[in-house]
Order: structure tokens, then sequence, then C-alpha cells
């Protein structure tokens, strides 16, 4: 039988870096990218457009199963059924309506194969809430990133700033703060580290500090992979 490609998964809460740093990894080492959080805000907007109740667990389940998305790596773009939803997809109402259907176990397992068809050589970062307890429970490198809510809440702001949207920065830490609770609180996949994950505050790091520590951590657990990538993808701003 043949090996499963290797797989690094980084969860945290929202804000921690946890987009940015694996884009930089996966950048690194030449290794495919999955950004399950895009998934879940793919669902919502596609609920959120197509009238559908964000309580109605079959309706969405069955939304999530037939779901057209292309991720267009090469420029960073999402498509649904055709359309570029990079830019709706992040908007507040949308990362809001996400963490609620998130919390839906029909919409979960609808997702969960769809999340491990991203594992293919030469290796998988998958960013996320669950990938180290539920999707990839065996990866060789499991990272949980933190950072506190006011730190997170003014990289958000920043991060939203620079692309002219205006928000207020107690509004937004509110609402980190009421997806942190519904993502922790929730029955089915609730966010927290896996036991054998390494926890890392990026309260006080930069992010360039924070990627040279997961590769360092990847060296170890993945020997193969040290050295192998091409240099980094560039940055892509936080979410
Ligand atoms: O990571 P991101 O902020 O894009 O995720 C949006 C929402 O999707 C999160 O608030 C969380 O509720 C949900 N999510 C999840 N499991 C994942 C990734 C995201 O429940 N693996």
């Amino acid at each position: 039988m043949t090996e499963p490609a290797p797989v690094i998964a980084i969860d945290g809460p929202g804000g921690a870096g946890k987009g940015t740093a694996s884009r930089l990894v996966a950048g690194r080492l030449g290794w495919h990218l999955l950004d399950s959080g895009a998934l879940y805000r793919l669902v919502a907007l596609a609920a959120l457009r197509a009238g559908v109740p964000l309580d109605d667990p079959g309706r969405l389940a069955a939304l999530a199963r037939g779901l057209d998305i292309e991720f267009l790596t090469a420029d960073d773009r999402v498509l649904l059924a055709g359309e570029d939803v990079t830019a709706a997809i992040r908007d507040e109402a949308c990362s809001q309506a996400a963490s609620q259907v998130a919390a839906i176990p029909a919409v979960r397992s609808a997702l969960a194969e769809r999340q491990r068809a991203f594992r293919r050589p030469p290796g998988l970062v998958a960013d996320g809430r669950d990938m180290g307890t539920v999707i990839f429970p065996d990866a060789g490198l499991k990272v949980f990133l933190t950072a506190s809510v006011e730190e997170r809440a003014r990289r958000r702001y920043k991060q939203l700033k620079e692309k002219g949207i205006d928000v207020s920065l107690p509004a937004l830490s509110r609402e980190l703060a009421e997806r942190d609770r519904r993502d922790a609180e929730r029955e089915v996949a609730p966010l927290r580290p896996s036991p054998d994950a390494r926890v890392l505050d990026t309260t006080q790091m930069t992010i360039d500090a924070v990627v040279a520590r997961i590769l360092e951590w990847a060296a170890t657990a993945y020997p193969a992979a040290a050295g192998t990538g091409t240099g980094g993808d560039g940055t892509r701003p936080e979410r």
C-alpha cells in the first residue's frame, strides 16, 4: 500500500495568522494548500443567495454536496459556479453565516471528503479548525495557532482598512469573540487543539517568525520535505 501524502494541519481561531502562515509554508515546501474555511464560507454564500435558511440541515447539506467550486491557485481566486466570489465570501455577513452553517453536522460531513481529496503528493498544508482533530487525524505535524482576541481584531481591522473597507475595531472585536464562542461551543468538531498539536501563541510574533517555527517543526516531522520548496509564493493578507 502506498503511504498517504504528508499533511501539516494548521488550526486555530480567526485572525491568529493561519491563512497567511499556511500559504507561506505551502509555498516554501511546494505543497498543496487547503483553505477549509473557504468551503464553509462558500456554503454560507450559496445559502444566503438561494434563500436557504441557515438552520435547515437537509437543504444546507444538499447545497454543500452539490457546490460547484474552483480554487484558482495561480492568482488566489475562488469561483462559485464560475463566478468570482473571492471578495464576497470574506464579508462579515458571510463570516457569521459560515460559522452558523459550520455548526451543523450534516454540512460538516458533506464537506469532509471534499477536504480529504486535497491530500495529494508531494503534500498538503491544511488550514482550518478541525484539520488535526477530525479531517486529518494522522497528520505528521499539527499546529494550533492562537493570539489574544485584541490582537486578532487589530490584524483583521488593518487588513480590511487596507482593502478600503470601513469597519469599527470594537465591532470587529465583538464579532470575532462571537464566532470564537460559536466555534468552540458547538457539539461537532469544536475548535480546540488536538492533544498532539503544538500550540503557538502568535500575539507577539511576526508572520515570518511564525512561518520559520512551523518550517522547523516540519523539518523534524517530514525530513524529506525540508528544502524541496520553491521559496514561497508571496503573501496574502491575513484573514
Ligand atoms: O477560517 P475562516 O475564518 O475562513 O472560517 C470561516 C468559518 O468556517 C469559521 O468561523 C468556522 O466556523 C468555520 N470553519 C470550520 N471548520 C474549518 C474551517 C472553518 O468550522 N475547518
